[in-house]
């Protein structure tokens, strides 16, 4: 079966990387016809904004698409297309499944997690009061009148929202994941002992959806600081892990170094209507354009993207393919720590012309 797909390349290495995955997924057999869209720091001067509305329509329409990195400046500028694009389209569950390759460096060799990371509020709903604004001022006579505490007048202000409604529909999405895929147990992480009213609200609604699912899913909570020391220790002890936005985020980076690196870490953004797949690393403009990047993060993305559209046999080709490249460990790209078995590194090229042998061979 055809199935159209949007590709959105994105800012930096996210060009070099989508234009390796469209060749890994046409190895693999899929009948996929892309449909081209901009987004990024890349697109400004054209659309004057990082996320023209033909993108979002063109996403909207084909209820799939597949995306580098966009590049978001720190501190000052405009806001993340990233977030932007998740809020819009309500893609409210980040998925990100972590698991050792053997032979890509990895610091363990028994990983096999999936983060769920809710994905439209806490810090990152991009509620922000500039410091000195009247706004800020306003807040803060606000939050002493309160008797809420008491806020320096020189702060700037970001608002951490965390609902009973999508934590609800992280929680239940993290469960339904869990039967699904044959996995045993939920983790949720917050710090619920100090952020009563947001954290405390997530682990409330955690244990309130967990119930629904006793005696068919496990169901545990760590606090945020504890679980990094867990997974540093033996990540081996968790099997799908819940986060509200922000820990999710810095938790991902973490897990995907305990197997290997960014390079190796795929992700998917899902909602009701709409999925867009993407790996959890960013445009990394240190190396972008020297054909440097590992691709293999966005080609697991697409395999999970296949999955998606029910093109199981295609997605279990590629992720053999990246199996068997990273077993021989002669056409690695730079980025995974070598061992005595692995060779000098290769380009992102070589690294995909060998990929698409592999998988053709599958
Ligand atoms: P980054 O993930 O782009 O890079 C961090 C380090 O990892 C760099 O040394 C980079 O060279 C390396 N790296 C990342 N991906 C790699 C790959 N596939 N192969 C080899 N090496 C790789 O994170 P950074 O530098 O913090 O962010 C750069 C830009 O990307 C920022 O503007 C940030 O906002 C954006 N970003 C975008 C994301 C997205 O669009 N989903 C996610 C994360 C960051």
């Amino acid at each position: 079966m055809r199935h159209t797909v949007t590709l959105i390349p994105g800012d930096g290495i996210g060009v070099e990387t989508s234009a390796a995955m469209q060749q890994a997924v046409a190895a693999s057999g899929a009948q996929i016809d892309w449909e081209m869209a901009e987004a990024g720091a890349a697109c400004i001067d054209r659309y004057g904004t990082p996320l023209p509305d033909e993108t979002i329509e063109a996403v909207r329409q084909t209820k799939v698409a597949i995306k580098g990195p966009c590049t978001t400046p720190v501190g000052t500028g405009f806001r993340s297309v990233n977030v932007a694009l998740r809020k819009t389209l309500d893609l409210y569950a980040n998925l990100r499944p972590v698991m050792s390759i053997p032979g890509a460096g990895g610091r363990y060799d028994d990983v096999d997690l999936v983060i769920v990371r809710e994905n439209t509020e806490d810090l990152y709903a991009g509620i922000e009061f500039e410091e000195g604004s009247k706004a800020a001022q306003e807040l803060i006579a606000f939050i002493d009148a309160q008797g809420a505490g008491s806020i320096r007048p020189d702060s700037g202000i970001s608002i951490k929202p965390i609902s009973v409604t999508a934590t609800r529909n992280i929680v239940q999405f993290a469960f339904d994941y869990a039967v699904r895929q044959g996995r045993h147990k939920v983790t949720a992480a917050h710090k619920a002992n100090i952020m009563k009213h947001s954290d405390g609200l997530f682990l409330h609604v955690a244990r309130e959806v967990a119930q629904e699912f006793e005696g068919k899913i496990d169901f545990d909570d760590k606090i945020i600081d504890a679980f990094c020391m867990s997974m540093v220790m033996d990540p081996s002890q968790f099997d799908v892990i819940v986060f509200p936005n922000l820990y999710g985020d810095i938790a991902s980076d973490l897990a995907a170094g305990l197997v290997g690196g960014l390079g190796l870490a795929p992700g998917a953004n899902i909602g009701h209507d709409c999925a867009v797949f993407e790996a959890v690393h960013g445009s990394a403009p240190d190396i972008a354009g020297k054909d440097l990047a590992n691709p293999t993060a966005q080609i697991l993305s697409a395999a999970m993207m296949l999955d998606h559209v029910g093109e199981h046999a295609c997605a279990e080709r590629i992720r053999a393919g990246v199996r068997a490249i990273y077993a021989e460990g002669t056409h690695l790209t730079g980025d995974i720590r070598r061992t005595e078995r692995t060779s000098a590194p290769v380009s992102c090229s070589a690294f995909t012309a060998e990929l698409v042998k592999k998988i053709e061979e599958q």
